[in-house]
């Protein structure tokens, strides 16, 4: 039997529907119902593309047929998300003459979320892009809100804008395809929500760890939908970071430094993808909230223990400078006036943010 699928709503100025089940790429109807005009590009990336394109154009083109679909794929990997790649999707629109009211299928995981979001949020002052996420982080996280980017060297996301999807289709069969590395750095992303608002949902994966480790369907769409849920009230009451919206960034002015020192993926051994520094970061943050004293060190076991659980890292790679990393936290968004802002918590299920943060105590954290 096959689950039907499961629905969460993001309200708000722009509001738009996050579908969450299995056989979503082959749903031409719905996919084609998103686009208002003639014009598809459809983004993606090396390793998705021979995997998912072909059904996606197809599901579109079986339900219009008088759509014209253009294809761009960019190499797989965080190293991609850049401005270069950036302005080939703008080329790619151009050559295919895209109008006010084409669509963006943005299918991949985060990176070409992110990118193709952009573009989206560029080509002819702003056009409709649907998300199409393929792995568990970009389900659970970047597909939803609206944020998109790209890298520069110095560092993560600092060029990009807020643009809304016009929907978003979380086809649950592609994760089957995912990588468990993949899986798992989802999963940190996952319990950042926990870790952020909800306790209950912390312990809840706690108890289902082996099933979300292995894959299991209905676990990973229970996964799914809370996350979703969480992400969609925080984001449809504060879509432009104004304030409770820098909650969800626990963990990532740690985690950013660490994947601009690391150059993005790149090639090292030791090198961490999104998912993995987020994980790292979490815990430096819950270590710098009790040595600030406004968490216990207890706290800081628990969320160490869980990341461990679920494979995970969670001290920083070897090489890495510590004064190397406080020097990219400082071109971190949330900081105001030059001073350190940090997202930390009072303990498990309690984030918030806290301005002025000493560097001293930064650094003393960062080596540990
Ligand atoms: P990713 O897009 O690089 O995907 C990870 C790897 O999995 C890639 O090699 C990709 O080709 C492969 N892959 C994707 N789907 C697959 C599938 N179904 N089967 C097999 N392989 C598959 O990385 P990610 O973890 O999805 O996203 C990380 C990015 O998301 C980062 O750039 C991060 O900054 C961004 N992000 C953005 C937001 C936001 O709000 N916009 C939130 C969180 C993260
Ligand atoms: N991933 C953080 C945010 O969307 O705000």
């Amino acid at each position: 039997m096959t689950a039907s699928p499961r629905t969460v709503n993001v309200g708000g100025q722009h509001p738009y529907t996050i579908t969450i089940g299995p056989g979503l790429l082959n749903d031409g109807a719905a996919l084609a119902a998103q686009v208002r005009g003639r014009h598809v590009l459809l983004v993606s990336d090396s390793i998705v593309a021979p995997r998912y394109a072909a059904a996606v154009r197809e599901s579109l083109h079986a339900a219009r047929p008088d759509l014209r679909i253009g294809t761009y794929v960019l190499p797989a990997g965080e190293q991609s998300k850049t401005l270069a790649n950036f302005g080939a999707a703008i080329d790619a629109l151009a050559t295919l003459g895209a109008t006010r009211d084409a669509c963006i299928f943005a299918l991949g995981g985060g990176v070409v979320g992110d990118l193709a979001g952009f573009a989206a949020a560029c080509w002819m002052r702003g056009v409709d892009c649907v998300q199409l996420p393929t792995t568990l982080l970009s389900m659970v996280d970047s597909s939803v809100g609206g944020k998109t980017a790209v890298d520069i060297p110095q560092g993560k996301n600092l060029v990009g804008a807020f643009h809304p999807p016009r929907a978003v289709f979380a086809d649950t069969d592609t994760l089957r395809t995912l990588p468990p590395r993949e899986l798992r750095a989802g999963l940190a992303e996952v319990i950042k929500y926990g870790a952020i608002r909800d306790a209950a949902f912390f312990d809840w994966l706690t108890a289902q760890r082996q099933a979300l480790l292995a894959g299991e369907p209905a676990a990973l769409a229970e996964a799914i939908a809370r996350s979703c849920e969480h992400k969609a009230e925080i984001v449809e009451r504060d879509p432009l970071e104004r304030g409770e919206r820098a909650l969800l960034n626990l963990g990532h002015t740690f985690g950013h430094a660490i994947e601009t020192e690391q150059g993005y993926g790149g090639t090292g051994n030791d090198n961490l993808n999104h998912g993995e520094a987020v994980a790292v970061g979490l815990v430096l943050a819950a270590r710098l909230s009790a040595d600030l004293g406004i968490a216990s060190a207890q706290d800081t076991n628990r969320i160490a223990a869980l990341l461990q659980a679920f494979e995970l890292p969670t001290e920083i790679p070897p090489g890495l400078a510590p004064q190397q990393l406080l020097a990219r936290m400082r071109l971190d968004k949330k900081n105001l006036a030059g001073r350190l802002r940090l997202v930390l918590w009072r303990g498990v299920g309690h984030a918030e943010v806290v301005p002025d943060v000493d560097e001293a105590r930064v650094l003393a954290v960062l080596s540990g």
